[in-house]
């Protein structure tokens, strides 16, 4: 392959990997941190709650080909096989990876329990029960996010 369009395909791929770090990011903490919160006080309603939830899976699910195509191809790239496992930028780009599967389980889990909560119309069990799940997975993507800030420098 020539160089320019290697190059073209490499910036793409930091380009998306970043778009969708700050969405799925700031979509996960924007429902911890306001949107759950009012459900748990009852003053949202079950269609609100569900069509939050259904954005976020939606949101997790592209960004997971996203970030496994860009963060792939990135570290394939930049990183090599040897340069992976070599300490302390591979190990942080391995980490990253781990957090991610991590971050991706924890939103999956969390939807799943606001879905079964509210086949029941039970707007309040929802956000209780998918609460801690969804504060976990907005402290792992704060970290992911340092994790990128430390990366990009
Ligand atoms: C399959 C999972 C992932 C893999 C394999 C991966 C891999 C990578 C690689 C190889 C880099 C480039 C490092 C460098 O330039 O030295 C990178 C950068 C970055 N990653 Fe990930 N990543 C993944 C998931 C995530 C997630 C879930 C987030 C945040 C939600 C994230 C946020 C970032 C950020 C902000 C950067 C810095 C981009 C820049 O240099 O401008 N990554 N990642």
């Amino acid at each position: 392959m020539q160089l320019a369009p290697m190059q073209a395909a490499l910036t793409a791929a930091y380009v998306f990997h970043t778009l969708f770090a700050g969405l799925w990011v700031g979509a996960v903490v924007l429902t911890a941190w306001k949107v759950l919160p009012l459900a748990k006080d009852g003053d949202v309603t079950p269609e609100l709650l569900g069509g939050v939830a259904a954005g976020v899976s939606l949101i997790t699910r592209i960004g997971a080909v996203v970030f496994v195509a860009t963060g792939g191809h990135m570290a394939a790239t930049v990183y090599g096989a040897e340069g992976l496992f070599a300490p302390p930028r591979g190990h942080v780009v391995l980490t990253m990876l781990t957090l991610w599967l991590v971050m991706t389980g924890l939103v999956e889990v969390g939807g799943s329990k606001i879905r079964s909560a509210l086949d029941e119309g039970k707007v309040r069990t929802a956000a209780r029960d998918a609460g801690t799940f969804y504060n976990a997975a907005a402290v792992v993507g704060f970290v992911l996010l340092v994790l990128g800030g430390y990366l990009a420098a």
